[in-house]
């Protein structure tokens, strides 16, 4: 099921041009801050995480390799370092636009 869910997002993600429409960055911001802000630096001009070794979601944005589709996959599966890690499709979505506004 979770495949099916997964598959239009996918579709979607592919296109760069594509992808601010998919989510609203506004709402991804809103969602980051009170669910990631904890261990995240995810304001855009916020340089250093509350924790030392934490990237940052400027860092995370311009990793190289960091595409849509690969955080749009790791926001769907667990994270060992990340304790109860999934987020919501419709949040996701938020999530990836509002990344996407933090690329150099
Ligand atoms: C409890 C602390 C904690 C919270 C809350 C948290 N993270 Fe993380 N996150 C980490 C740590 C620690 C790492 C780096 C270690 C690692 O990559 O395994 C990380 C890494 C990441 C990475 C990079 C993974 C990689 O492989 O480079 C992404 C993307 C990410 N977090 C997104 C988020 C988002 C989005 C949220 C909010 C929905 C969030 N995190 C909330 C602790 C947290």
């Amino acid at each position: 099921m979770r495949l099916l869910l997964a598959l239009p997002f996918a579709v979607l993600a592919v296109s760069p041009a594509l992808a601010v429409e998919i989510g609203d960055a506004a709402r991804g911001l809103d969602y980051a801050r009170v669910n990631c802000s904890e261990c995240h630096a995810v304001e855009p001009r916020e340089m250093i995480s509350p924790f030392f070794d934490v990237p940052t979601f400027r860092e995370i944005a311009n990793t190289p390799g960091v595409s849509e589709l690969a955080l749009i996959s790791f926001f769907q599966t667990p994270h060992p370092t990340m304790p109860d890690f999934v987020v919501p499709s419709a949040d996701i979505r938020d999530l990836v636009a509002y990344l996407a506004t933090l690329k150099n």
